[in-house]
């Protein structure tokens, strides 16, 4: 089980080092933490496993405002989320830069979280396996199941809204998605400490991305302590 906190544009150096100071990851559950990149070395100093929320294909060059995977490295982190929904919304994403966005960082040795889903209206025009086919085979053509790998199945429609997928949907489209590509799937999408137990307890969902329930220590904790198999 991996539970990852994203915080998306969230907390200051000091407040990420207040959070770090305060928790403490229960044993039995790889948990990571993905701060914004100007606390990235704050997390790593806590001795936490720190994921950065993006990363470029390039090592280096003329990108103003990327930053690339042996740049992460070197600051001590040790994997990225890629292709997050907001990624693919707002900054013009495609399912072609999550792919070199995600080979570039395998290959530098960071682990990578990629993640998929379907929007809302997609789900209701019955669209939502053509979208997790189309997304996860631009993956799985690129990268394989490369052990570096894992997939975030985050349907946009629970992002922040408090609408989580019930766990029969979730375990489904779990399953859709290992059918193309063989790698764990973690669950991203309004997951909170009353609901992680249910999502988490379903055979092919392998942990969790957390946005919001991951910002405060307590209740990042005990979702953690959830996702501890039992
Ligand atoms: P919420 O948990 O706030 O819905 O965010 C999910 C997410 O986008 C994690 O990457």
């Amino acid at each position: 089980m991996l539970v990852a906190a994203n915080w998306k544009m969230f907390k200051t150096r000091a407040e990420t080092g207040a959070f770090c100071d305060a928790f403490e990851p229960p044993a039995g559950v790889d948990v990571v933490v993905c701060p914004p990149f100007t606390s990235l070395d704050v997390a790593v100093a806590s001795g936490l496993a720190v994921y950065a929320q993006n990363v470029h294909w390039a090592q280096e060059g003329a990108f103003t405002g990327e930053v690339s995977a042996p740049m992460l490295l070197d600051l001590g982190v040790v994997g990225a989320i890629v292709g997050h929904s907001e990624r693919r919304q707002y900054f013009g994403e495609t399912d072609e830069t999550v792919a070199r966005r995600i080979v570039a960082a395998l290959g530098a040795g960071l682990r990578v979280i990629a993640c998929v889903g379907e929007s809302e209206e997609e789900r209701e025009a019955g669209q939502t396996e053509l979208v997790l086919r189309l997304q996860v085979e631009a993956i799985a053509d690129a990268a394989g199941a490369h052990p570096g790998l894992v997939l975030a199945y985050e349907p946009i429609w629970a992002i922040g809204t408090g609408r989580t997928a019930t766990p029969e949907l979730a375990a489904e489209a779990h399953a859709f998605v290992k059918g193309i590509l063989d790698v764990p799937v973690l669950y991203g999408g309004s997951v909170k400490p009353d609901n992680a137990a249910e999502l988490l307890g379903r055979d092919a969902v392998d942990g969790a991305l957390v946005g919001g329930a991951s910002l405060e220590v307590d209740s990042f904790e005990a979702i953690c302590r959830a996702a501890i198999p039992s």
